[in-house]
């Protein structure tokens, strides 16, 4: 884990970056003094002899070097954060907490370290009120924030321990016979071993996973599971959209029987959306059905696609031909994996969770519009409750229609435009939440054009797609390509495609046997050049 303090200089972040490092036994890092150390300098001379922008250049380096550092505490300097790139390495590989005080507080905190502190060399109170006039709103834009002006460091690492850990929130889906149950816990990797070990007899799990959440988290699900006894198999594929083939899933069939798996058996899916498909598949096809759990590390797997029990693995060209229903015994979400994600991951998910915000809940779509840059760098409390909104919908859906004989195609939305435009460009153009985002847009317009959707819902959506810079529009789109791919799509039945689409925020309708007309109408409202 990799923890980035940051804050206002003089609010305590050397002092508790030390004492949380010791409390989690990891190392610590004060990238000013690291600073100092590889230019055999200090901070003030190197703003003296080379002023501040030689600083400020050496700063970003040693951010650069720090993306790849993993178990540190690292306490920042007080301007590192303010920089938009300094920002974008250390917020998509590790969680940024932002520490908070009063100017007061700050002034008698500091008020012997002047010297070694260069914007203050002026020796004022005006200096620190200008300099906190000036970046406090910044830090506000910041993630994960805690007021520490009236805690001593060792409260201040309380806290910050609290909001690692957080709260447990729990749901049941039930379908027939089967309950699946999803269980959102912040830092509950460490627990695996002993949350799996309450529920299954089982000393083996056999885990699918990719290379790169593998390399980022395997050593920890398995200490985890070494803790409770449980020993593992591991099958590894590459990352991407093109492993979900079924010659893929041939080979996971050989390799669960070379290892002597049974129905019996625990087989837990560990990554994003792609190995909870294939994963879940897999196990449900393998002697007709292994034990799952899911333990999904995207925001799009654990908004979605790890839950409510939907498989499904690509044919050529054509999404998610062959799958089942298959609903696994627990999901088990832990939002710190999302500390790892970059920008487009975060935006992928955000995307899947705003679909169900329009699906079914007005405060989970005002949530996300009105927090797109704190969810953006990951506020662990704000993601939380867009988690848990999205899950309750999706498993209320579900419930109500386990097989998708009616409502639950409502979980659709933008899908039957989406996945004809994600094949289109053969899964390399876009990303399936990017389809997905561009497809609720056409399903939107085909709303207005049949006099279903308020006119007040697709600017207020694009908005909210705009603020998380993603795409609205495409280009050197394929429109009769798409159509055609759209008669494949698995919404179809007696030849006909049907559509689901919002009325407004919270409620979308289905709709079948549209004219073709109005399905190229409303692909020209994504169209660009
Ligand atoms: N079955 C369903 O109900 C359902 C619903 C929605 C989407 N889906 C499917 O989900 C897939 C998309 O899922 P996805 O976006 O999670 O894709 P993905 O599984 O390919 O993950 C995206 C990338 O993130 C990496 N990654 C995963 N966890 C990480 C972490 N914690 N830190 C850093 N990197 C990490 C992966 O290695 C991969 O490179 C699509 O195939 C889509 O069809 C299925």
């Amino acid at each position: 884990m990799k923890i980035i303090l940051t804050g206002m200089m003089g609010v305590g972040k050397t002092a508790v970056g030390r004492k949380l490092a010791e409390g989690m036994n990891i190392s610590f890092l004060d990238l000013d003094e690291h600073i100092e150390k590889k230019a055999c300098l200090k901070i003030s001379e190197i703003f003296s002899r080379f002023g501040e922008s030689r600083f400020r250049q050496m700063e970003r380096e040693v951010c650069k070097e720090l993306f790849l550092m993993n178990d540190v505490v690292i306490s920042t300097g007080g301007r590192t954060l303010l920089d938009k790139k300094n920002l974008s390495v250390l917020a998509s590989s590790g969680i940024i907490i932002t520490l908070h005080c009063t100017p007061e507080k700050i002034l008698s905190r500091i008020k012997n370290d002047r010297g070694q502190r260069p914007l203050l060399a002026s020796n004022s109170k005006e200096a620190l009120y200008r300099i906190y006039n000036e970046r406090e709103p910044e830090y506000l834009k910041l993630p994960n924030k805690l007021d520490v002006t009236h805690l001593k460091p060792e409260n201040v690492v309380g806290e910050i321990m609290k909001l690692i850990n957080g709260e447990e929130s729990r749901f049941e889906m039930i379908a027939g016979e089967n309950r699946s149950s999803s269980l959102i816990c912040r830092g509950i990797i460490d627990d695996i071993g002993t949350f799996l070990k309450n529920i299954y007899q089982d000393k083996k799990a056999f885990i699918l996973s990719d290379k790169n959440v593998f390399s980022l988290y395997g050593k920890r699900l398995i200490s985890g599971l070494h803790e409770a006894d449980i020993q593992e198999d591991v099958f590894l594929l590459p990352p991407g959209e093109r492993q979900k083939n079924l010659g893929v899933v041939k080979k996971i069939y050989a390799w669960l029987q070379e290892k002597d798996a049974t129905r019996f058996s625990l087989f837990v899916s560990f990554g994003g959306g792609v190995i909870s498909d294939i994963g879940g598949f897999a196990a449900s096809t393998f002697h007709r059905g292994m034990k799952l759990v899911n333990i999904p590390t995207t925001l799009l797997s654990q908004v979605d696609a790890s839950i409510g029990g939907k498989n499904a693995v690509n044919i050529n060209e054509a999404k998610n031909q062959i799958g089942t229903f298959y609903f696994p015994e627990h999901v088990v979400i832990d939002p710190l994996f999302l500390t790892t994600l970059s920008h487009k991951q975060m935006q992928e998910g955000l995307i899947e969770a705003l679909k169900a915000g329009v699906i079914a809940d007005k405060d989970l779509f005002l949530l996300i519009k009105n927090h797109v840059p704190e969810l953006m760098l990951k506020d662990l409390r704000l993601l939380e409750q867009v988690i848990t909104r999205a899950v309750k919908v999706k498993s209320s859906v579900v419930t109500q229609d386990p097989y998708e004989k009616n409502t639950r195609a409502t979980l659709n939305l933008g899908h039957t435009f989406g996945h004809a435009l994600e094949g289109s460009y053969k899964y390399s153009h876009l990303s399936h939440a990017q389809a997905v985002g561009l497809g609720m847009i056409c399903a939107s317009k085909l709303g207005l054009l049949l006099n279903l959707t308020s006119e007040y819902f697709l600017p207020e959506f694009k908005e909210v797609l705009t603020r998380m810079k993603a795409p609205t529009q495409i280009k050197n789109m394929n429109a009769s390509r798409i159509l055609s791919l759209m008669q494949f799509d698995k919404k179809r039945k007696e030849g006909k495609i049907s559509f689901i689409v919002p009325k407004k925020v919270g409620e979308t309708l289905i709709i079948k046997d549209v004219n073709k007309k109005y399905i190229l109408e409303s692909l020209k409202e994504i169209s660009h050049g």
